[in-house]
């Protein structure tokens, strides 16, 4: 019996080793799921399911892999609040709808974080309601409120239109788990928050002040040794939509929790030192899989006219990767096309053999071929129309884990 067991285990995961899943969000009200299935080198794209429960205006996924649980934010771009949605994840990447709960206007982003007991939350960053938000995760997806907590502007910032109001554009948490950071597009910091070890509740803590009139909009940890501790060598990336520009800052941890502080160490145009084209507004960053690379998506930069085999022309924006420097700096790399147009979002698959960029206004996700060794974006094995904006994509990186662990 228990040899039989584990040799359906074996047959499962040797099928499973062929095929990975992508989330993808769009503006329509869509969280759309494809397979790719890789034979040989030769990749089949197909859509397995489209749900529709995290409708207006799906923004952002959020994947908590381990328990297999999709989070999906509503930014509600036409009505007065925004939505947090949960769905549990299928064997094949369908999605169950498990709560929908309203929120402040305009979620963009989510990040699960906890305490060493096992207790977990999600803290949300609300770009148009100025303001983080978390809540407190049951199980099978499940979810209560904890907290709002809203910002103000004493004045607008340097550019009036899109500083006028607080905007918190991501939320991510630091390597060693004990700190959430979130840029503020509009006041110009990158907020810093601890939690309360039983609650769960955020407090602020020293921000980081970046230049003004930048526009910090999402960020990057790194560490160069691949070890996270609070005395370990880390590095923080910050990519200004405003000034398009990516800024690198040592990173030291206070005494006793008391929060980050952080030396620059780098900065240039997200082009490095190429010209940027006028207009340039980044929008992702992330540190590749195999740690040694840096990209970040342009958007309206327009560096690509390509020809298309049907006689079309696609313009495109780009991808630009940096290798990173043990001592903080970056080292330009690699520019290539996106994919089409507003490159809004991208990540890689857990092997970082694949880049799924989310083309906004190509109603678009373009699947990159990426050689881990090198560092280097190549040709799309694939582009898949879905039906709206799209806003974000995301691997279900359970089957990557089952690839690599059994
Ligand atoms: C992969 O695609 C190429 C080119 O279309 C084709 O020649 C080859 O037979 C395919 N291989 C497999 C295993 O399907
Ligand atoms: C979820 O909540 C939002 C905000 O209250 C609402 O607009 C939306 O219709 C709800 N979605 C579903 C599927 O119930
Ligand atoms: C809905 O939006 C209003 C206006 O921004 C806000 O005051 C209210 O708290 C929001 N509701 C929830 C449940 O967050
Ligand atoms: C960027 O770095 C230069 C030194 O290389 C420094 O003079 C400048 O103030 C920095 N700019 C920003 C916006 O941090
Ligand atoms: C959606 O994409 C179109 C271009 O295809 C663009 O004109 C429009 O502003 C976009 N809307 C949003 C909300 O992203």
């Amino acid at each position: 019996m228990f040899f039989s067991k584990s040799t359906t285990t074996l047959i499962l995961n040797l099928a499973l080793a062929t095929a990975t899943n992508l989330f993808i969000a769009d503006y329509s009200g869509s969280i759309t799921t494809l397979s790719l299935t890789e034979s040989q080198g030769n990749y089949t794209v197909t859509t397995t399911s489209t749900n529709h429960a995290c409708a207006p205006n799906p923004s952002w996924l959020t994947l908590d892999a381990d328990r297999g649980l999709l989070f999906c934010l509503n930014e509600g771009l036409e009505t007065r609040n925004g939505s947090l949605s949960s769905f549990t994840v299928g064997a094949d990447g369908e999605l169950t709808h498990v709560k929908n709960a309203t929120t402040i206007n305009g979620p963009v982003s989510g990040v699960i974080y906890g305490n060493a007991a096992g207790k977990r939350a999600i803290a949300l960053a609300h770009y148009a309601g100025s303001a983080v938000s978390s809540w407190v995760l049951g199980e099978g997806g499940e979810f209560t409120h904890l907290q709002d907590i809203t910002f103000s502007l004493p004045r607008p910032g340097p550019d009036p239109v899109r500083q006028d109001a607080p905007h918190e554009h991501e939320a991510i948490v630091d390597p060693t788990g004990r700190y959430i950071l979130v840029p503020d597009l509009a006041a110009d910091l990158v907020r810093v928050f601890c939690w309360d070890q039983e609650t769960l509740k955020l407090e602020a803590l020293d921000p980081l002040e970046v230049a003004p009139g930048s526009g910090p909009r999402h960020a990057a940890f790194w560490n160069p040794y691949s070890v996270a501790c609070e005395g370990c060598t880390t590095y923080l990336y910050v990519v200004a939509e405003l000034a398009s520009t990516v800024m690198g800052y040592a990173v030291t941890y206070k005494p006793n929790g008391g929060g980050l502080s952080f030396k620059e160490v780098y900065n240039s145009s997200t082009y490095g030192l190429l010209n940027l084209p006028p207009g340039t507004a980044p929008a992702e960053v992330h540190v590749s899989p195999d740690n040694k690379y840096l990209t970040i998506s342009n958007r309206m930069d327009k560096a690509f006219t390509l020809p298309q085999p049907d006689g079309s022309i696609l313009h495109s924006d780009s991808l630009v990767t940096f290798v990173l420097q043990d001592d903080g700096s970056l080292v330009w790399h690699q520019i290539w096309p996106a994919g089409g147009s507003i490159p809004r979002h991208y990540s890689m698959n857990a092997p970082g053999t694949l880049v799924g960029v989310g083309l906004q206004y190509d109603q678009t996700v373009a699947i990159l071929q990426r050689d881990p060794s090198s560092g280097l974006i190549g040709e799309p094995i694939a582009r898949v129309k879905v039906g709206g904006n799209v806003t974000c994509v995301v691997f279900d990186e359970q089957k990557a884990l089952g690839r690599l662990g059994g």
